[in-house]
């Protein structure tokens, strides 16, 4: 597979006579691929049936004249003004019962019938005139589900949809009333008819019932992207992608991934380091324009395996963008880098978000690769720099993993609707033993819940899983590498309940949770040898081995090949942990500076300086904001 650079495009954003320079402008700069359409439903169809196509049929013929292939977005993100006169009730609510207005995007609920048949109409209306054009290589379905905290919607048509899918699954109110737990606080149903959204109550609700809404919320987005997978696949060969988003959890993306062939993703570097991360303000400094140094790997790698291999990043970030707190320009060289760690990570294509920076609307203040006026943005030589130096090495490749990580969405929703502690959250636990394994220099396959085979790999990490499938079970117990599993594994039934016998509950383990504690910032748990469990601890008993104790003598972590880490370590105690079991596996590591990060790709060992200042490595230096690669024997 080819890499190839490319860039979102909006024709119509601008006077027909430029787009010929445009593209011209484009293929000069050594993109190919160019994304167009997502947003563009009021222009294609100004009023119910009244259709405008011919403006898109040139904007593809355009594009596709000047060498570009097209990967045509379907404009559900958008519905147009007039879509809410035939629909009142079409809109998303949130969690206080307030209907999203219009004026913005993202302002629908998945679970208005009304208007995902209007989905279908206008995806089948693309579908049969483009399906078959040769500059349509690639589609997108809609634009970022999840955005905008767009997936929990309270409407009257969520409630009744939930009612249909609860029914569904217990076939009985008894039988619900049963998994949930329904006789505390005298919460027993007589019907599903009587079943709301989890939402207005007077205290928590039923932490079994979020779930079954986290999980039919989850459902609803899968088959409102299915039916129009099945609308393009039958008019079109082409692949289809959906463009997911940074530390969105919402929805289970494998499950979407199933019905895809490329998982892309929208890569804002410096916006998610203001606003999507936690870290000290000395680490928010110091990666102040260039964002964090493992923040993109880990959606590279998790995406990789969301696509079964083939991975975009459909919008890189060019310049400052306009949406984060505080929106930095990039330290020259970032948006180089950038770009060559996504290829690093096995990625097909990245393209960049926009073309031209628009004078209008809201997002007037994100850069783009060219300036309102028309002239280059300090973006586009970085990217014209990478698409020659691509030219020299097309060939995209992706070295195995050196250690696997699993990710699972369920357990996301489950550690929302039980925290237990104000700052806990999975994607911060998984994300810091991420990290960790970064600082070490390896590469991280990341893995699925219901992984059935893990003979692959000789080092497998599982923190915080809430319940482990039967699939994962069997993989662990044939799994020849070492396994460790972190807190919280393990440590819910499917329907929200403590098990018995106590978690984690793992044949082989004699090992068991009494009792589980959260702290607050600034509070420690010492261990042994130095170190400290933070923000989660918890207390063992049973007969396995003790590797690890805290200095209170209670076990840190038990086991063998199989092993349990009774809590959270801080960021240097969990890198030694990690390290010791590399060791112990023959896995070889390297102990990476905070801004050097390692990755080798198929035929390239590839370095990153996320540094702003020089570093030098391995007899190197590497400038701020640099990539160096040495070809591997
Ligand atoms: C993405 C979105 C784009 C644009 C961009 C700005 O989340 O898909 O349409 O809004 O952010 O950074």
């Amino acid at each position: 597979m080819n890499r190839a650079l490319g860039v979102c495009y909006y024709p119509e954003h601008w006077p027909e006579d430029i787009w010929p320079e445009d593209a011209r402008r484009m293929v000069a700069a050594g993109l190919q691929w160019v994304r167009i359409g997502e947003f563009a439903w009021s222009r294609l169809e100004p009023s119910p049936g009244k259709l405008c196509f011919d403006w898109l049929d040139r904007a593809i013929d355009v594009l596709g004249a000047a060498g570009l292939q097209v990967v045509l977005g379907t404009p559900t993100a958008t519905p147009p003004r007039w879509m809410l006169k035939r629909h009142p009730d079409m809109l998303a609510m949130d969690a206080q019962g307030r209907p999203r207005g219009f004026g913005s995007r993202r302002h629908y609920c998945f679970s208005h019938a009304g208007y995902l048949a209007e989905c279908k109409r206008i995806v089948s209306l693309l579908a049969e005139r483009y399906g078959r054009n040769p500059h349509i290589a690639a589609w997108q379905t809609d634009n970022e589900y999840g955005c905008h905290e767009t997936i929990l919607s309270y409407s009257p048509a969520a409630r009744g949809a939930f009612r249909d899918w609860l029914a569904q699954k217990y076939q009985s109110p008894e039988a619900l009333n049963r998994a949930w737990g329904n006789v505390f606080w005298s919460m027993d149903y007589g019907s599903f008819n009587e079943i709301d959204l989890p939402h207005l109550t007077v205290t928590e609700p039923n932490p079994a019932h979020v779930m079954d809404f986290r999980r039919f919320s989850s459902d609803q987005v899968v088959a409102f992207n299915r039916a129009q997978v099945d609308i393009l696949r039958r008019h079109s060969t082409a692949p289809i992608a959906h463009n997911y988003m940074g530390r969105i959890t919402e929805f289970d993306h494998y499950k979407v991934g199933d019905d895809l062939d490329i998982a892309s993703w929208d890569s804002y570097p410096i916006g998610f380091l203001s606003d999507r991360l936690e870290a000290s303000a000395e680490h928010k400094a110091a990666f102040l324009r260039q964002g964090d140094p493992d923040f993109q790997a880990f959606h590279h790698d998790l995406y990789r395996t969301v696509g079964k291999g083939r991975w975009w990043v459909m919008e890189q970030q060019p310049g400052p963008v306009n949406w984060a707190p505080y929106n930095p320009a990039p330290l020259p060289g970032m948006v180089r880098l950038w770009t060559w760690e996504a290829f690093a990570h096995g990625a097909e294509a990245v393209c960049y978000f926009r073309w031209r920076q628009a004078p209008f609307a809201q997002e007037q203040m994100h850069a783009g690769l060219l300036r309102p006026d028309s002239a280059p943005a300090p973006g586009l030589a970085e990217a014209i720099q990478v698409a020659q130096e691509l030219a020299l090495a097309p060939q995209a490749g992706c070295a195995a993993g050196d250690v696997a990580l699993v990710f699972d969405y369920e357990s996301a929703w489950a550690w929302d609707t039980q925290p237990q502690g104000a700052d806990f959250s999975y994607f911060r636990l998984v994300f810091a033993w991420y990290r960790a394994l970064r600082r070490l220099g390896l590469n991280i396959d990341i893995l699925p819940p219901d992984t059935a085979d893990l003979s692959r790999w000789k080092l497998v990490l599982a923190p915080g899983l809430f319940t482990l499938s039967a699939q994962l079970r069997g993989a662990l117990a044939g799994c020849a590498g070492q396994v460790l599993l972190g807190p919280r594994s393990n440590s819910k039934t499917p329907d929200f309940a403590i098990p018995t016998p106590l978690p984690p509950a793992l044949p082989g383990l004699d090992a068991r949770v009494m009792r589980v504690e959260s702290l607050p910032p600034g509070a420690n748990i010492p261990l042994e040898g130095g170190g400290n469990f933070v923000h989660w601890a918890e207390e063992m008993e049973g007969q396995a081995p003790v590797t690890l104790r805290r200095q209170d003598g209670l076990p840190a972590m038990m086991g063998g090949k199989i092993s349990y880490l009774a809590g959270w370590p801080d960021d240097q105690t969990l890198t030694s942990i990690l390290r010791d079991l590399c060791q112990a596996q023959g896995i070889a590591t390297w102990d990476l500076p905070d801004a050097l990060r390692k990755r080798d790709s198929g035929a390239r060992r590839f370095w990153f300086n996320h540094g702003a200042t020089p570093l030098v490595w391995e007899g190197q230096t590497i400038p701020p904001a640099g990539v160096m690669w040495q070809e591997r024997a």
